[in-house]
């Protein structure tokens, strides 16, 4: 999960998503990083903390790290919130750069729509509110077409 500052929009995924993946009983590893030079080490933002726990999340033990060009080969998918930071993403890993890897993530809610999780950094509580809403949408989605595909290349073997 990526976003510029790894601080609002970007941990607040990587703990949604981890705590469907772990209800699901699926062993993924999931993992965020921003685009930009926040400090590295620093906690998600409160609002982002504050969502989370609302719904039973606490994600407040992470800690804000750059994305990294060898994350583009650790990773199978890379879901980038907006616009920026899929060209970020792009420059970053510009000798590696795999057009299917990375992708929007509100592109599993409206495939190719290329919609964003807007930034609230400069916003309150209802725009967390909003971030947290569009975000879960997309990892439920996630969780149902990867776990059913996960599902099906056991049974075939
Ligand atoms: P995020 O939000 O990309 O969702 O983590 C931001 C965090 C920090 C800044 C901007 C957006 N910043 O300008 O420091």
């Amino acid at each position: 999960m990526v976003c510029l500052g790894n601080v609002c929009r970007s941990p607040l995924a990587e703990g949604i998503l981890k705590d469907k993946v772990k209800k699901a009983g699926l062993k993924w590893y999931i993992d965020s990083a921003g685009t930009n030079g926040y400090q590295p080490g620093c906690p998600p933002h409160q609002s982002s903390q504050n969502i989370a726990k609302n719904y039973g999340i606490d994600i407040g033990k992470h800690q804000c790290r750059h994305f990294t060009k060898e994350d583009i080969d650790e990773f199978d998918k890379i879901y980038v919130m907006d616009d920026e930071n899929y060209n970020d993403v792009r420059k970053i890993c510009s000798h590696t750069w795999s057009e299917e890897k990375v992708e929007f993530l509100l592109n599993e809610v409206y495939p190719g729509e290329n919609r964003i999780v807007p930034d609230p950094w400069f916003g309150g509580e209802d725009d967390f509110t909003e971030v947290y809403e569009l975000i879960d949408k997309a990892c439920e989605v996630i969780v149902k077409k990867y776990a059913l595909a996960d599902a099906a290349k056991t049974e075939a073997l």
